[in-house]
């Protein structure tokens, strides 16, 4: 059959949808997300497999109606490092200062929290080191810097799509090994606790491709956050595919960047897409996020 090309549906009747880029993203306006009948929330998954991450302004909503709007398309899955907010099935992702640019502040944290704060963001698919990772978030912008603070997304679909043939032919049917060694989530614990962390999550190998349940499309699934490896393949060659495929989601092409408001609430898939958490700003950010459960990726 003929591929279809184009840009994906604009035409939902219930809502406004307006592409942040032609491809992917888009903010959906004309409704309230704790107002919704099944109707409406069929149609907002509709958009939402069409564009991959949606973005909804001015919610006016609590950690309940945030909740609730998720639990529409799936199970709280809760993430085992987040801090929980006022259930525990809300992760709070709290910045009280600058990430980038306050040195006495991140060794602060360092010194106080498992957690490091970076000083810079990384390109990520969320908890890939797990079995069944989560397959989906629901982040709302709860307390803003004046400016910056950003979120990127890379469309995973686009990338797998831009690859060379030889490429595709290599990593399609390879597995990649994803673990939580070199995340932020483990940075400051010692050798002995880190071994912990990785019996309790023990390395995943998953489908350097894989295929989206829904849509049927492939896209490439490895992120530098959790890939340790790439199986099959020896040392040197492995890290140079490595190299090459992180890279990918560098180009401009291939993203779309949010600039959040209070009361912004982004759902994306990460099936097919990866996100950056900006770190450029120098006041509190507060975030608020409820996380849905996922397969095994294959
Ligand atoms: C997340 C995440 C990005 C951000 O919630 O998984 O990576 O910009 N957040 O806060
Ligand atoms: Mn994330």
């Amino acid at each position: 059959m003929e591929k279809e090309v184009g840009p994906p549906n604009t035409d939902y009747d219930r809502f406004v949808v307006r592409p942040l880029t032609p491809l992917f993203g888009a903010e959906i306006s004309g409704l309230s997300v704790n107002e919704l009948d099944d109707e409406a929330i069929k149609r907002v998954h509709e958009a939402w497999m069409d564009w991959k991450v949606l973005v909804f302004r001015n919610q006016d909503i609590s950690s309940d109606d945030q909740l609730a709007f998720a639990l529409n398309f799936g199970e709280v899955d809760r993430h085992p490092y987040l801090d929980a907010g006022k259930s525990e099935d809300i992760s709070v992702l709290d910045n009280p200062g600058s990430p980038r640019f306050d040195r006495a502040y991140q060794a602060a944290v360092s010194a106080t929290s498992k957690r490091e704060l970076k000083a810079f963001g990384r390109w990520h698919t969320d908890a890939t080191f797990r079995e069944r990772p989560p397959y989906s978030s629901f982040l709302i912008a709860r307390i803003l810097p004046s400016v910056g603070g950003d979120t990127v997304w890379a469309d995973m679909e686009q990338v797998y799509e831009g690859l060379s043939a030889d490429i595709k032919s290599l990593i399609d049917g390879r597995t990649a090994t994803h673990s939580v060694r070199k995340s932020s989530f483990v940075h400051g614990m010692s050798p002995e606790e880190k071994e912990e962390e990785l019996k309790r999550f023990p390395p995943q190998h998953h489908p350097m491709v894989r295929t989206h349940p829904v849509t049927g499309r492939k896209s490439l699934y490895i992120n530098s956050a959790f890939v340790d490896r790439i199986d099959g393949l020896s040392e040197g060659e492995g890290r140079e595919l490595y190299r090459e495929l992180t890279c990918e989601v560098h180009r401009p092409e291939y993203q779309m960047r949010l600039r959040w408001e209070v009361g912004t609430l982004s759902m994306w898939d990460n099936r097919c897409a990866q996100h950056y958490p900006v770190y450029d700003y120098y006041e509190r950010r507060r975030m608020e996020r409820v996380t849905l459960a996922g397969d095994r990726p294959s």
